[in-house]
């Protein structure tokens, strides 16, 4: 197998696909910005489907489908499926806000969708409605429980941690794990467009797992395979409980992916400035060129991210287009 290989002996085995920046959620910490060129453009199924071939040529194991909300895509089975029919990807992971899970779920079953990422910050319908700016709780639980009564597990859950605003959900979404086999996953908030909100609810997660152990008895659990979280489990839990520090204490060093935008960018790290342009030679099939530029994209793969408390220069500017 021809790998990917940095210039720091990183592998790159994991791909992360935007492939919209539409979202039907408005949520206060993912920048509502979307370039001109991002509202006029998106690859389609047929792109997206060379993608996944060219990448799994490459020795990439483990797709993730984000967005925006990738199921805002009518065709977005017919995506999932393309990945899966390469026999080197082993792992299709779909990221999803969960609003329209409930009827897509059996669906992505089918087409082997190896689990879904849902993100849920909060168990409160009032304060959900502050954070997403819709009303849509009721959805997102049904789209839980449909994945889990399909099968689309170990299911994940992502939760911001965000001061101020849902401090009071740390224990009962940590519980999540207590009573069914889900993976809670708190997040550090990053920043996104500008660092006010940042500044204003930032919060470590060391903060939040002293919360949990101040009530709970944690044991030290363990992640699969090129995870981003350190785990742990509630004694006598179903699921685990994880926490991804990017800001606090990032993992860099392990970093083993690249991202791709559905305007055809390479970004070799969410806080680059800097990118790999590959519309033109998937719009012309240029298989050569595609493999060129992205191998390009990984040699530009910086060592690091820096300091996020210390330096504003530090945010993400298009959060939707890019696909966390
Ligand atoms: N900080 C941390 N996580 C974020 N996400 C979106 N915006 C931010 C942010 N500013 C998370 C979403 C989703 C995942 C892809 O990224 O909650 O679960």
């Amino acid at each position: 197998m021809n790998y990917l290989i940095d210039r720091f002996g990183r592998k790159i085995t994991y791909i992360r696909f935007s492939v919209t920046p539409r979202c039907n959620f408005n949520c206060i910490y993912c920048s509502s910005h979307i370039s001109e060129e991002a509202k006029s453009k998106e690859f389609g199924k047929e792109d997206i489907a060379f993608l996944f071939r060219i990448v799994s040529g490459l020795g990439i194991e483990k797709v993730r489908i984000t967005g925006g909300e990738p199921l805002l895509r009518k065709d977005i089975i017919d995506i999932v499926q393309s990945a899966s029919i390469n026999k080197n990807i082993n792992e299709i992971v779909l990221t999803t806000n969960g609003s329209l899970l409930r009827q897509f779920a059996q669906s992505l079953k089918d087409v082997e969708l190896t689990r879904v990422n849902i993100s849920l910050d909060t168990l409160r319908r009032e304060v959900f409605e502050k954070i997403t700016q819709r009303d849509f709780f009721e959805k997102v639980m049904d789209g839980i429980s449909a994945s889990i009564n399909v099968g689309l597990t170990p299911l994940k859950i992502n939760t911001v941690l965000m001061k101020g605003i849902n401090e009071e959900d740390i224990i009962p979404i940590a519980e999540l794990s207590l009573k069914y086999p889900v993976i809670v996953r708190f997040i550090e908030l990053m920043p996104v467009g500008n660092n006010s909100f940042w500044k204003d609810h930032y919060m470590s997660f060391k903060k939040a797992l002293e919360i949990i152990k101040r009530k709970y008895e944690l044991s030290i659990g363990t992640g699969t395979k090129g995870e981003v979280a350190d785990y742990y489990k509630i004694v006598g839990s179903e699921g685990k409980i994880g926490f991804i520090t990017p800001v606090s204490q990032h993992f860099c060093k392990t970093c083993n992916r690249i991202r791709i935008t559905a305007t055809g960018k390479i970004y070799p790290c969410l806080f680059s400035k800097e990118y790999v342009d590959i519309w033109d030679v998937v719009k012309t099939k240029r298989e050569d060129e595609v493999i060129k530029l992205i191998k390009k994209s990984v040699e530009i793969k910086p060592a690091a991210h820096g300091a996020i408390e210390k330096d504003d220069k530090q945010f993400i500017k298009n959060m939707k287009e890019l696909g966390g």
